[in-house]
């Protein structure tokens, strides 16, 4: 044990010559106040520390174009790359990608010119069979994936358990596209994997969606998921979005949701920090006269039944709604204020203010029109939010990656 321990203060000592004492602090979740007492006296748990410092190190030489990427990953249901973008801080490379929608496929090969890969279309090509798995995608790290979640039911199940035939995840959940996903894991075996998805998925079908996706992961699958994690966008942007986050890994390892260090809501920002500047916003946005009328009467129809307001206008001190991937119809869950007063008629977002909405920096390019642009960014994630995530894993998968490449018996001496 003060091998490891000695091995883990000197790694941090090794970081602390190149990089400033709060970023490392930062980096690893604890104040300087305990990276100073690490420094000094036994640490907790020395091989996590041991890894997350190295795997900090590594990442940023990645990066720097110094290194080979630290761990490679897939991106499944890739949309625009918003999850992709959050792993690809860490240092990750991705080296698959699969999205079937053209005008997503045109935003994202904009945006990610230096992949050597292709993008391809239907998963459901991929996953035929387990020797298309094994030929097109290539041996991975961690498998990303934002699935859409069609409904499914699992009626039927309890049918076939009862007359006594094994039951694996194949007829709980074909049919659905996180069957799919099922198919990669069970044949690639990543070492961890990241999906996104509303937060209903927990509520859909009395919960039995959501309890057979676990059971399949945990128990067919049999990986080590914790309890998933809902988290809201607003702690680093100006939107309430709740997202349900499930991580993953081939077996257990001291992954801790706590670690997550989610900005204080009483800074976070406000819908003023991502606006363009009035003067160059297109007319064109600004709401016409018949469809703002259309909006109050409508929201006066639903608010005299009780059922509360059919638009969110926000002002620059506020935080938003969820962006939805219908707001190219209306825009009437997110209408910004206008005027001194905020009485005259509001305006929709522009795409560039959307793609801030969602943690998307101006260097992402927008190549397709607002309609797709809107729908783009309404089904992406938060960025940054996915970059915490990423990088709470990142020791685990660090960890797990190189068990797997000593194998066992040898990282057990090695740590
Ligand atoms: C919820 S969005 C994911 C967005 C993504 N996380 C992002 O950051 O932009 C789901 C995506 O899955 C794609 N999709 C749906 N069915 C597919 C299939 N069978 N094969 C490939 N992509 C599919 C849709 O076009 C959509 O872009």
């Amino acid at each position: 044990m003060e091998q490891l321990n000695e091995a883990a203060r000197d790694a941090l000592a090794d970081a602390l010559t190149r990089y400033p004492k709060a970023q490392l602090a930062q980096e690893l979740s604890i104040t300087t106040k305990t990276l100073d007492s690490w420094l000094n006296k036994n640490i907790p748990s020395p091989g996590l520390v041991y890894h997350a410092v190295h795997g900090f190190l590594d990442s940023r030489k990645h990066i720097a174009g110094e290194s080979e990427a630290p761990f490679r990953f897939i991106d499944l249901f890739a949309g625009i790359g918003g999850i992709r973008k959050g792993f690809e801080a860490h240092g990750g490379q991705c080296v698959f990608t699969s999205e079937w929608d053209k005008f997503s496929c045109q935003t994202y090969r904009e945006n990610f010119k230096e992949d050597e890969h292709a993008i391809h279309g239907d998963i459901r090509e991929i996953t035929k069979d387990p020797e298309t798995i094994r030929e097109m995608i290539p041996d991975h790290d961690v498998l990303l994936a934002g699935f859409p979640c069609q409904p499914f039911s699992i009626a039927g199940v309890s049918k076939k358990n009862s007359l006594g035939r094994a039951h694996g995840f194949e007829c709980k959940t074909q049919g659905t596209l996180f069957y799919e996903l099922a198919k990669i894991i069970d044949e690639k075996q990543p070492t961890a994997f990241l999906l996104e998805n509303v937060k209903n998925l927990r509520s859909h079908d009395k919960g039995r969606t959501y309890q057979t996706i676990l059971d399949v992961l945990r128990n067919d699958l049999g990986y080590y998921v914790p309890e998933p994690r809902i988290i809201d966008g607003k702690h680093f942007v100006p939107q309430h979005r709740e997202r349900l986050i499930i991580a993953g890994f081939r077996r257990q390892v001291a992954f801790d949701w706590n670690d997550l260090e989610l900005p204080d809501l009483d800074s976070a920002p406000r819908l003023g920090s991502i606006l363009q500047q009035e003067s160059e916003i297109d007319k064109k946005y600004i709401l016409t006269k018949n469809l703002w009328e259309y909006l109050q009467n409508y929201a006066r129809k639903h608010k005299a039944k009780g059922n509360g307001f059919g638009f969110g206008k926000a002002g620059t001190d506020d935080v938003t709604r969820t962006l939805s991937a219908r707001y190219y119809k209306d825009g009437s869950e997110i209408l910004v204020k206008r005027g001194k007063t905020g009485k005259a008629r509001p305006r929709r977002l522009t795409p560039r203010e959307c793609a801030r909405l969602m943690g998307f920096d101006d260097t992402f390019d927008i190549p397709v029109s607002d309609t797709q642009a809107y729908k783009q960014f309404g089904n992406s994630v938060v960025v940054p939010v996915i970059k915490e995530v990423a990088r709470i894993m990142y020791p685990h998968i660090m960890t797990l990656k190189q068990e797997q490449e000593l194998g066992e018996d040898q990282y057990a001496m090695v740590v």
